[in-house]
């Protein structure tokens, strides 16, 4: 069988996993307005091709807080890949590192942080990090990472509650009984424990700017807050002296009826004027994408539900599989719109009818 395009492993991926985890994968919040307006989104950005400037040569490598990647998409959190195949973060690690892109790892891991680490140990990974009641807790997993050689921690904020994803509730969490959340293993052993590992409601809805000050008191790392949709809260990342941003709405999996990220990426990078990088998930699901993203200001992108199709497909191999596909279906896109190797072309690329209608 040949996968050509991101769709066709999506295909393969909802004929043959089960249906409650086939369901987890692709739940939105509510009605699914913002994870489906994710990706029509791009569909109403139109290019601008320019002309006549030799492209025998394209060159997509580019630089995340001063790490060099082969091409600007990287690997967003999600959670719980060994319901993706049995290798689970073991293959999504490995096939970043193929790739030479960067991995953020969740922290509802199926495999522990140094599994992981062990499958790939020359790879660029960043934890993504959910703030737990048990404070402590986190505390311990922050020192694990900077331990492990992991360079950033992408800290996600819109979570303070989990959003109501209908079909999961259908299922009654099915998915859920065959997960062990290795990272916590032991954290909460005095507590009353769910099916994989964790008190029910532990993610901390307290959360709030003071913990930026709380994390940077606890590690080096470089801080990248994911969940930022707004031109105020990027104002905000920026005088709470974080390095990055994520523009996300969690895959619309949250908040329904938000922005798609690529309608918000432009008030954001307005708002941060280059003072940090901004990064961008929700809906990337060709080389279109990713160029009309990178022409509105992401540094990077990042792809949630096809890592999951990636793996379900055929593991580490089927990962690297679709993340070729994305980086050869880019790579044609610069030539295609003459964008060549240079990033500081692309911002004359788009036309977006939001602000030039048809
Ligand atoms: C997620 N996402 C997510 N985000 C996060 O910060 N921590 C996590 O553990 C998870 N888990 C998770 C599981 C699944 C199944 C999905 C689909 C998503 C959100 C993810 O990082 C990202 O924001 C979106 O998935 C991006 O949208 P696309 O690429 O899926 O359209």
């Amino acid at each position: 069988m040949t996968l050509v395009c991101l769709s066709d492993f999506e295909a393969y991926a909802k004929k043959h996993l089960p249906k409650p985890i086939w369901d987890y994968f692709a739940a939105g919040a509510d009605e699914c307005y913002t994870r489906d307006d994710n990706l029509m989104a791009y569909k109403r950005i139109y290019l601008r091709p320019r002309v006549l400037r030799d492209m025998s040569t394209i060159d997509p490598r580019t630089t995340i807080l001063g790490s060099e990647i082969d091409f600007p998409v990287g690997i967003a959190p999600t959670g719980f890949h060994g319901l993706a195949c049995p290798d689970g973060e073991q293959s999504t690690a490995r096939a970043a590192e193929a790739m030479n892109t960067c991995y953020i790892a969740s922290t509802y891991s199926t495999f522990s942080v140094e599994e992981i680490v062990a499958a790939a140990p020359t790879g660029l990974r960043w934890f993504q990090l959910y703030l737990h009641r048990n404070r402590r807790f986190s505390e311990q997993l922050v020192q694990r990472v900077n331990a492990l050689g992991f360079q950033a921690l992408v800290l996600t904020v819109d979570v303070p509650y989990a959003g109501k994803r209908r079909n999961d509730i259908r299922n009654n969490y099915q998915f859920l009984k065959s997960i062990q959340v290795k990272n916590f293993k032991g954290a909460f052993e005095d507590e009353d424990q769910t099916e994989y590992g964790l008190p029910p409601g532990s993610i901390d809805p307290s959360i709030n700017w003071n913990d930026i000050t709380w994390l940077q008191s606890l590690t080096q790392l470089p801080i990248i807050i994911k969940g930022i949709l707004t031109k105020e809260d990027a104002e905000l990342a920026v005088r709470h002296g974080v390095q990055g941003i994520i523009v996300s709405n969690h895959g619309g999996r949250q908040l329904d009826g938000v922005l798609p990220t690529i309608a918000t990426l432009g008030e954001v990078t307005t708002a941060v004027q280059g003072k940090i990088e901004v990064y961008l998930d929700g809906g990337i699901r060709t080389g279109n994408d990713v160029l009309k993203a990178l022409a509105l200001g992401a540094k990077c992108v990042f792809i949630g539900r096809p890592t999951m199709w990636g793996l379900a497909y055929k593991g580490k191999e089927g990962l690297q599989e679709l993340l070729k596909i994305l980086k050869d279906e880019f790579c044609l896109s610069m030539a295609l719109t003459d964008a060549c190797n240079s990033l500081t072309w692309f911002d004359a690329l788009v036309t977006d009818i939001w602000t030039h209608p048809i």
